[in-house]
């Protein structure tokens, strides 16, 4: 493919995911490295950083993105392995360089566009185990941004239809009366609320409380979040880190 048939082919994909600005969805990202010269396959030169990213499909492992003054971007391919990511693969870059690295789910995880590699467990277990049984290397699922938490909704939404569902995810209702989500960030309990069912968070002061996203379409909750004993067994949902 020619250069400007390929910077064409970003813009176009682009579109798909200039959400992803700013947010490390399928991409992990490496500040201050860009991909060795022995290692790229291939290259463009494009308008938007996310281009680069959008161009990264298929085979492409990793791409690295760099400013090309006055106003491009330009990114390199590379289509090896990922286990040689931090050693030949790459060469430290300082400054405007980033590295982002195509996040490849381990077996047994889905990949959830723009949420990443999500774990939905078959057992039922109370929230203190299900945080502790989350596959090696990943942990119970946090939305980094509202955009996080609705595609997450739209996933189970599509995948897991029986009424009156909730699964654990990483969010706890702390000391301090906030709710927390594992990792950092709260949630604010005000209504009308993007996040929680409208009769949430609900559970009595008394009760150890935790998070989850919940299925009852009847009272309008499309897997939003809605608090329940700590202590009740639900199935959980893991994201890889
Ligand atoms: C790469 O290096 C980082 C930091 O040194 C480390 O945390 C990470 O586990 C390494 N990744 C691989 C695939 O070896
Ligand atoms: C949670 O479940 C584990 C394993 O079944 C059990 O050992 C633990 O006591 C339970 N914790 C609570 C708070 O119910």
């Amino acid at each position: 493919m020619d250069l400007a048939l390929l910077a064409a082919l970003g813009a176009l994909l682009c579109v798909c995911c200039s959400i992803e600005e700013g947010s490390a969805y399928t991409f992990r990202t490496f500040m201050g490295a860009e991909i060795a010269t022995t290692a790229i396959s291939s290259s463009a030169v494009v308008q938007r950083p996310c281009e680069c990213r959008a161009l990264c499909r298929n085979a492409c492992v990793a791409v690295a993105i760099r400013r090309q003054p006055p106003r491009h971007f330009h990114c390199s391919f590379t289509d090896k392995p990922v286990a040689d990511v931090n050693t030949t693969l790459t060469v430290p870059a300082l400054g405007s360089k980033v590295f982002y690295k195509r996040l490849v789910c381990l077996p047994g995880f889905t990949l959830v566009d723009n949420v990443g590699c999500i774990y939905v467990s078959t057992v039922a277990l109370n929230f203190t185990a299900a945080a502790a049984s989350c596959p090696l290397d990943s942990q119970l699922f946090t939305a980094n941004s509202l955009i996080d938490f609705n595609t997450m909704r739209e996933y189970l939404l599509k995948s897991f239809t029986s009424k009156y569902t909730q699964f654990w995810i990483g969010l706890i209702h702390a000391p301090d009366s906030t709710w927390q989500w594992l990792g950092g960030g709260t949630i604010a309990t005000t209504h009308p609320s993007q996040y929680w069912g409208k009769f949430d968070p609900n559970e009595p002061a008394t009760v150890t409380s935790c998070g989850g996203m919940y299925l009852d379409p009847g009272l309008s909750y499309l897997y939003h979040l809605a608090d329940a004993p700590c202590a009740k067994a639900y199935m959980f949902l893991c994201k890889q880190i």
